[in-house]
């Protein structure tokens, strides 16, 4: 079966010079008409293979699963995917079985159906090389994490020309590498700092635990050094794409007076989630943050290795370019799922000390104002050779503990609600004519 997922409506498909038709047409109308993912993991635990949010992409997975032939066209998002599509890749979740499988030495989660899908990718109006750049890192993590095989990616100006494996268009290969605008911003310690969760998740995440933990220890440093305490904006980035906030005046929450912001995330599909793209997207066009604002990131993702998460730095990077703020790096924790039950355990202890030591990191840079990789410079630490405006905290556990303490957790869930974990959904094109695609 061959799919196209794609954020144009009908008129804009209508006009594009297609060479085949799809089987199912996945496109704005469906797009728009469904949530985002709230990251509950049911369509592993309760209803395996099968989102439970009973909108258009339900399926998703079960229609994946019966695709051979998968070509996307998608709005450039700072080099990521546009929200909408990025909102069908995050539901697409149920494609993927909990288990793990072990890829060119990474950890990755096993395919719920037998067979791959070829793919290709046109993403139109890429603003630069930067965001070329980006998107191949993103579509490559994509390949190995989803076991799809990519044909092709073309970088066409407008949607009009996308869905054509045509040569001028800029294919795959294109893209050179990016290199930091100058920080702008006074130097030194930020008087206002937001930090923002953009888990899907309304309580309990590890993005909660990890930036209750980045300003309890901000605020220790700055009592034990005798400066000012910096005030703390707390935020949450809604489903909806928007900025909300326990006092929040009408309108959404203020940035503009922040010199740094810290985004929480964790990551979804190689990339930020859907929502929080949304939300970069509204930001920059509204020219909601202030110049020369610092940002900075600590996301975290389930897969065992943190480096997965550099290829959505890249995206942040893209946004900053975009909203003329400043990409100060961020912080990537991989073992996401050690994150919350070992949240209260001593914070220099063997459980939480890689990620305690990397927010620490993390401080020392917002503290002084600096980037990532200045501060690194500047305190002698040792930088990330992938990415030098990174640091990585390693999982606390050995890679084979982590993954059989998961799977066994993945399978007790669903054995407590009756489950086949390894359950392959079929898709019914009759049954869905006329309903997931335009
Ligand atoms: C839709 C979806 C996509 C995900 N994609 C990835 C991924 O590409 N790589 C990864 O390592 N983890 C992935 N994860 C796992 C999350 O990053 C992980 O569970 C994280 O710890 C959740 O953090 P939170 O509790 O702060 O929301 C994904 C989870 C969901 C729900």
């Amino acid at each position: 079966m061959h799919t196209l997922i794609c954020d144009l409506d009908q008129r804009e498909r209508d006009a594009l010079d297609l060479p085949e038709t799809p089987d199912v047409i996945v496109g704005r109308e469906a797009l728009e008409a469904s949530a985002p993912c709230r990251g509950c993991f049911r369509c592993w635990t309760e209803t395996p293979g099968r989102c439970v949010m009973r909108d258009r992409l339900q399926d998703l997975g079960a229609l994946l699963g019966a695709t051979d032939r998968l070509d996307i066209i998608s709005a450039s998002c700072f080099g990521g995917y546009s929200p909408l599509v990025k909102r069908a890749l995050d539901r697409a979740l149920p494609y993927l079985h909990p288990n793990f499988r072990i890829v060119d030495g990474q950890m990755h989660h096993r395919l719920r159906y037998p067979q791959s899908l070829r793919q290709r990718i046109w993403l139109y109006g890429t603003r630069d090389d930067g965001e070329r750049t980006t998107f191949l890192g993103i579509a490559r993590a994509n390949e190995v994490n989803l076991g799809t095989q990519v044909e092709g990616i073309w970088f066409p100006e407008r949607a009009r020309d996308a869905g054509r494996p045509d040569g001028a268009l800029g294919a795959l290969g294109v893209g050179s590498p990016v290199t930091d605008a100058p920080v702008l911003g006074a130097p030194g310690a930020p008087q206002r700092i937001a930090l923002v969760n953009a888990s899907p998740k309304a309580k309990g995440s590890a993005t909660e635990h990890l930036l209750a933990d980045f300003a309890d220890a901000l605020g220790a440093y700055a009592r034990l050094s005798g400066s000012p305490v910096p005030k703390i904006i707390d935020a949450h980035c809604t489903l909806r794409g928007e900025l909300s906030a326990p006092n929040a005046r009408k309108g959404g929450v203020d940035l503009s007076s922040c010199e740094a912001i810290v985004i929480g995330y964790p990551l979804f599909v190689d990339a930020l989630p859907a929502h929080l793209t949304a939300w970069l997207e509204r930001a920059a066009r509204e020219g909601a943050l202030a110049s020369g604002t610092k940002l900075y990131a600590i996301c975290n993702l389930g897969s065992y290795e943190a480096e997965q998460a550099l290829s959505s730095f890249g995206i942040l990077r893209g946004f900053c370019h975009a909203a003329g703020v400043s990409w100060c790096g961020g912080l990537a924790i991989g073992g996401g799922g050690m994150i919350v039950p070992f949240a209260h355990s001593p914070r220099m202890g063997g459980m939480r000390r890689a990620r305690s030591e990397g927010i620490d990191a993390l401080i020392a840079a917002v503290r002084m104002g600096l980037t990532v990789q200045d501060a690194n410079e500047r305190f002698g630490r040792e930088a990330c050779g992938l990415d030098p405006s990174a640091i990585l905290a390693r999982c606390p556990t050995p890679r084979a503990i982590y993954k059989l303490a998961a799977e066994a957790l993945w399978r007790k869930l669903a054995r407590a609600n009756h489950a086949d974990l390894d359950a392959q959904p079929s898709y019914d094109l009759g049954a869905h004519a006329g309903t997931s695609g335009s």
